[in-house]
């Protein structure tokens, strides 16, 4: 699976999933743009991978017009977008909220993303190839106690599907890749905050632990592919199998491991 000759712009790309990703595609051969808020991260990282380096808020859509036409000004036509910008929030009963926590969330991961997308993918359509994976999440397949990041990320997958059959006879591939508990300084922080428990997060799930960043890049890289040629508007849960473990509450419990059995 490689990506030699290929440009490869990376939004969140300087820490976490994106830098996983970014470090993944580049050593498959991808020349990679890291863009993000955090300047000084991302100017670390390309560096560090021979990279381009792009100072970019995602929530502005004029702001990512403006990256997407500097990107293919200096390096020249992009053809894999990864939008892993993203902000998580904490659990908090609804009426906790604030609007301002909402929107804040919202405009980010949401908007923030439908604005990465349309401003590199109407590039990718009018030359007609181009792949887009999107980071979603499990949180938008299931209800949790956050009001906005869920929906928010429900609507990452739903615009995913919008956008692949929008730029399908464009000749570009848009899919999801929706992560479970992944260890990245997002989530190490709100471990830290007392905000989540790894111990909980880790016995969610059927495989008992939590995702790395590294799996959320494999799964991204072979979507980002010409081995998916043949697959648009998915959503792939990477998720250690948190979506399968819960319902067997109901029934005692996942069965402990068999390794030991007579
Ligand atoms: N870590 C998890 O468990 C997990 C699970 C599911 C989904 N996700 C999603 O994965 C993505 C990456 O999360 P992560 O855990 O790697 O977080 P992270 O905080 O390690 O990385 C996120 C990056 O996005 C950048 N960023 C934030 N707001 C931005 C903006 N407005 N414009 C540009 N860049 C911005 C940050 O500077 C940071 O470098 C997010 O979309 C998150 O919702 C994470």
């Amino acid at each position: 699976m490689s990506f030699s000759g290929r440009i490869a712009v990376v939004t969140g790309g300087a820490s976490g999933i994106g830098a996983a990703c970014c470090r993944l595609l580049a050593a498959r051969g991808a020349r990679v743009v890291v863009a993000d808020l955090d300047t000084a991260r991302a100017q670390a990282l390309a560096a560090e991978l021979l990279g381009m380096a792009l100072t970019l808020d995602v929530a502005s859509r004029d702001a990512n017009e403006a990256a997407a036409a500097q990107v293919e000004a200096d390096l020249g036509p992009v053809d894999l977008l990864v939008t892993s910008a993203g902000i998580i929030q904490r659990p908090v009963r609804a009426e906790a909220m604030t609007e301002a926590e909402v929107e804040q969330v919202v405009h980010v991961d949401q908007i923030g993303t439908w604005n990465s997308a349309v401003a590199f993918g109407t590039r990718m359509a009018r030359r007609g190839h181009g792949a887009v994976v999107t980071i979603a999440s499990i949180a938008g397949m299931r209800s949790m106690p956050l009001h906005a990041y869920s929906p928010a990320k429900a609507a990452v997958i739903e615009m995913t599907r919008c956008l692949a059959a929008e730029w399908g006879r464009s000749g570009v591939r848009v899919n999801a890749v929706s992560p479970g508990y992944t260890l990245t300084p997002a989530l190490g922080a709100a471990i830290a905050a007392g905000e989540r428990d790894p111990s909980l997060l880790e016995n969610s799930s059927a495989l008992g632990r939590m995702v790395t960043p590294e799996d959320i890049a494999e799964a991204v890289a072979f979507l980002a592919s010409d081995a998916a040629r043949s697959i648009t508007g998915v959503n792939l849960p990477v998720d250690a199998g948190w979506l399968v473990a819960p319902s067997w509450g109901a029934y005692g419990g996942l069965p402990p491991a068999r390794g030991n059995a007579p």
